[in-house]
């Protein structure tokens, strides 16, 4: 089928990829000339594994392309996906304002029949504002159809959980699109829930506020584990052997962050307001969640006393590992309050070191490219982010070279007996 897709971030990029990977024609439009310039050159601007290679392959072989224009993307397109930025606003509130601009700029070139659908994660009843908006500025009155179909893709995976989605949501409302839409995704032989719009988008914001759940659950747990001496790793095993609950999203850390959970989490307790619900339990997700970075940094204070003039290593600055996006990164936020009590700081990431620059002031950090060499004259070492490289730390070199060997695991890498044995002061979460 022929498609555009509407904003080539982490989301439009991936989708439009991905549709031409299994066979569909793409044209991605994206406002920004420079991202599409160098798109078109096979350039790549965010790191996602797997993606370079198919965005070049799919180029070459002539299903992919990219334009500022949305006429020349919606024009020959039967189905149009709409993957603009759907970003917080300070009170909790989803600015919507690109997904409005981008409904009218559809209506505005739409000469024939088209399914527009939202893969954006948006409020639940915007979709029908979607529709009521293409409505009104449409100038050949043509006929359309808005679909809800909800991204789950997580960051560091986005091209395996695309191609292999666990299930493909469609919120509609006539029965019209749906064959269509079921054609588009066949090649994925995935279970298909078809259901209405608004349920469609009520499915987002529960799944990912239903994860995030977890992850403060063990994170609460992690915190009775510290006080009883027991492990939270092994406590996790044992309750996520029941088929019911699963092992997956209970690793006890210093946080979750990342550019979903934490907005999603607050759009989704501002809608439940708005709809006349307190979603207490979710204020409680937030709190837990805020309070294990701050039980974390209290760790780091009581241990090393006065940081003014210390000089500390943080292993890790992207939100999660096989990501270089620092949006809301437990790590970068660990770094301002380590800046803040006037430490010295040595950073390392495999990733997301670019990025980090453009959110940590140019004085206090010192970007160093090989991790071993991050613990040199440091008084402590941190781990913030989960990246399986640094499991393979050269622990005795690392312990030589700093003042004092003492380090803080942000993500439970490594194990508290072994760490003990090999002379460090470890302390990490929940064990
Ligand atoms: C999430 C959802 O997983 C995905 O389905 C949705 O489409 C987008 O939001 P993402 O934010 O990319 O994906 O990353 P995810 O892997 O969910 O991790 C989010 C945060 O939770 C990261 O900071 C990660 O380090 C943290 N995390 C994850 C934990 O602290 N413990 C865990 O067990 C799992």
């Amino acid at each position: 089928m022929k498609l555009a897709v509407i904003g080539t971030g982490y989301v439009g990029l991936v989708t439009g990829t991905c549709f031409a990977e299994v066979g569909h024609t793409v044209i991605c439009v994206d406002c920004d000339a420079r991202k599409v310039e160098m798109l078109q050159k096979g350039g790549i601007p965010i790191y996602e594994p797997g993606l370079e290679e198919l965005v070049q392959k799919n180029v070459a072989a002539g299903r992919l392309g990219f334009t500022t224009s949305t006429r020349d993307g919606v024009e020959n397109a039967d189905v149009v996906f709409i993957a603009v930025p759907t970003p917080p606003q300070p009170d909790g509130s989803v600015d919507l304002s690109f997904m409005e601009g981008v409904a009218r700029d559809i209506a505005a070139v739409m000469t024939s029949y088209k399914i527009v659908v939202d893969k954006s994660t948006v409020p639940v009843k915007t979709g029908e504002k979607v529709a009521e908006t293409i409505r009104r500025y449409c100038k050949a009155k043509v006929e359309f159809d808005v679909v809800s179909n909800p991204e789950f893709l997580r960051e560091g995976s986005a091209v395996s959980d695309f191609l292999k989605p666990d299930r493909v949501v469609i919120g509609v409302r006539t029965q019209r699109p749906v064959a269509a839409m079921k054609e588009l995704y066949a090649p994925f032989n995935a279970p298909v829930v078809v259901t209405d719009i608004n349920s469609a988008e009520l499915i987002k914001h529960a799944a990912n506020s239903f994860l995030a759940l977890k992850i403060s659950y063990i994170n609460a747990i992690s915190v009775i584990c510290e006080a009883s001496g027991a492990n939270v790793q092994e406590v996790a095993s044992g309750i996520g052997m029941d088929a019911r609950i699963g092992r997956q999203f209970f690793d006890a850390s210093l946080g979750f962050g990342g550019s979903c959970f934490p907005k999603d989490l607050s759009a989704f307790v501002k809608i439940a307001e708005q709809l006349g619900y307190d979603f207490g339990l979710l204020k409680e997700v937030q709190r837990i969640n805020a309070l294990q970075m701050d039980r974390f940094f209290k760790k780091i204070l009581e241990t090393v006393w006065v940081l003014k003039d210390k000089k500390i290593g943080v292993l890790g600055l992207a939100f999660k590992q096989n990501t270089d996006d620092v949006r809301m990164s437990p790590a970068i936020d660990l770094c301002h309050r380590l800046l803040k009590e006037g430490a010295l700081l040595r950073v390392h990431d495999p990733k997301a070191m670019d990025k980090a620059r453009t959110v940590l002031p140019p004085s206090g950090v010192t970007y160093i490219d090989d991790m071993n060499e991050v613990a040199e004259g440091c008084d402590a070492l941190v781990v913030a982010t989960e990246w399986n490289q640094f499991k393979s730390l050269d622990l005795d070199r690392v312990r030589k070279a700093m003042t004092h060997p003492i380090l803080f695991d942000g993500r439970n890498l490594f194990d508290p007996r072994e760490m003990e044995q090999l002379g460090f002061i470890y302390k990490s979460i929940g064990r």
